[in-house]
């Protein structure tokens, strides 16, 4: 079969095309034909081996795809050739405690991802493609989806009428603003470009700050609440967004710390955090059970993730690219 490999630190140029031979599933597995593969920014980390995001080489990056199955191993029962799948981010944490454990098995970091043409994967964890949704669409999901839905839904416990904060026009946030939409929520949002504010607005925001010309958005956002600050934020910024969301929560208010765009470390206005009984909440993608809740309602409404951009197979370096870029709005897609 035909796959990606990251091969070195050399940058992009890491990532090398590489022939493979083609995998057999065993008991309780089964084969994917992967069809569509999608990034994140973890994947583009991985490929560069910034920010420490490194693992054993040669490996196949990329956790998110969705495919059909092709071969059916042993002891598999609830699958069948044919069948249209999505494979969760940690295909072992099925429900549950979060653990060490499926965080080592998250796809594209310590264990081979998806950016190949077959993949063979435990069959418990597999979810069923909603008909509404292409391949395409549905490997979109696994990451930034299930963490903005663990974000809103299951750490955040979001009800209609609360304010959420969502940063940038990322993969996660924008899934975000469809969720909080979805629950009744009002949306307040930040971008870097007037171009990518007016699709937030079409997209549901209720409101949005250009953070490039108005870098006091904690301000703007304590003034878009009359001062109280919002409910819940989606914060994928790091150590240089960190401290304008915590000005802009209100007191008993929810942050969820998804990402570290700008950086790993930096100083903290703890005080803050305390002082107005902040919930700052580590979030890691999430489980099956929570992806699975995740797609009945996706499928109850029948809503469709947005696609920035899809790329064929042999040129994913060109995606990667985009990603590079900042210029995408949602998520970033390559044909297998
Ligand atoms: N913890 C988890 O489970 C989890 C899961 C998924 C992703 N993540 C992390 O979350 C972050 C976002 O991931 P993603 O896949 O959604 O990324 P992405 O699709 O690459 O989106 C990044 C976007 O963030 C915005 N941004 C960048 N710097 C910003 C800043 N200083 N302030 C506000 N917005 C900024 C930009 O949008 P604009 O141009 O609109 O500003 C940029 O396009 C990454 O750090 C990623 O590793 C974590």
């Amino acid at each position: 079969m035909k796959a990606y490999q990251i091969t070195g630190t050399n940058g992009l140029d890491s990532l090398q095309p590489a022939s493979l031979a083609d995998p057999i599933p065993g008991s309780g597995e089964v084969l994917i034909r992967v069809r569509a593969v999608c990034l994140n920014y973890r994947d583009y980390m991985n490929v560069l081996g910034i920010r420490g995001v490194t693992g054993p080489v040669p490996r196949t990056p990329c956790s998110d795809g969705a495919g059909e199955i092709v071969a059916v191993g042993d002891d598999v029962s609830n699958l069948k050739v044919g069948d249209r799948v999505v494979c969760p981010f940690m295909p072992t944490w099925l429900d549950g405690e979060f653990s060490q454990a499926h965080a080592s098995q998250a796809l594209g970091g310590a264990v081979d991802g998806l950016l190949r043409e077959l993949a063979v994967v435990r069959a418990e964890s597999l979810l069923p493609v909603p008909a509404h949704l292409s391949l395409e669409e549905a490997a979109t999901l696994p990451c930034a989806a299930v963490t903005a839905w663990d974000a809103l839904h299951c750490r955040g416990g979001i009800k209609a009428g609360e304010t959420v904060l969502v940063l940038g026009t990322g993969g996660v946030s924008v899934f975000a603003l469809q969720f909080a939409k979805l629950a009744g929520a009002r949306v307040l949002a930040i971008t870097s470009s007037e171009e990518k504010a007016a699709k937030l607005v079409e997209l549901g925001a209720d409101a949005v700050c250009n953070y490039r010309t108005n870098q006091a958005w904690d301000d703007w956002a304590l003034a878009q609440t009359g001062g109280r600050g919002v409910d819940k934020v989606i914060e994928i910024g790091g150590p240089e967004t960190l401290n304008r969301s915590l000005n802009a929560t209100r007191f008993g208010g929810h942050i969820s710390l998804i990402g570290v765009l700008t950086g790993t470390s930096g100083e903290i206005q703890m005080v803050q955090i305390l002082r107005k009984g902040i919930r700052l909440d580590g979030i890691y993608v999430g489980s099956r059970a929570m992806f699975a809740q995740m797609l009945a309602e996706i499928e109850r409404v029948k809503l469709r993730p947005v696609i920035d951009s899809t790329f064929e197979f042999d040129n994913a370096h060109d995606a990667f690219r985009r990603i590079e870029s900042g210029k995408h709005f949602g998520k970033i897609v390559i044909r297998v």
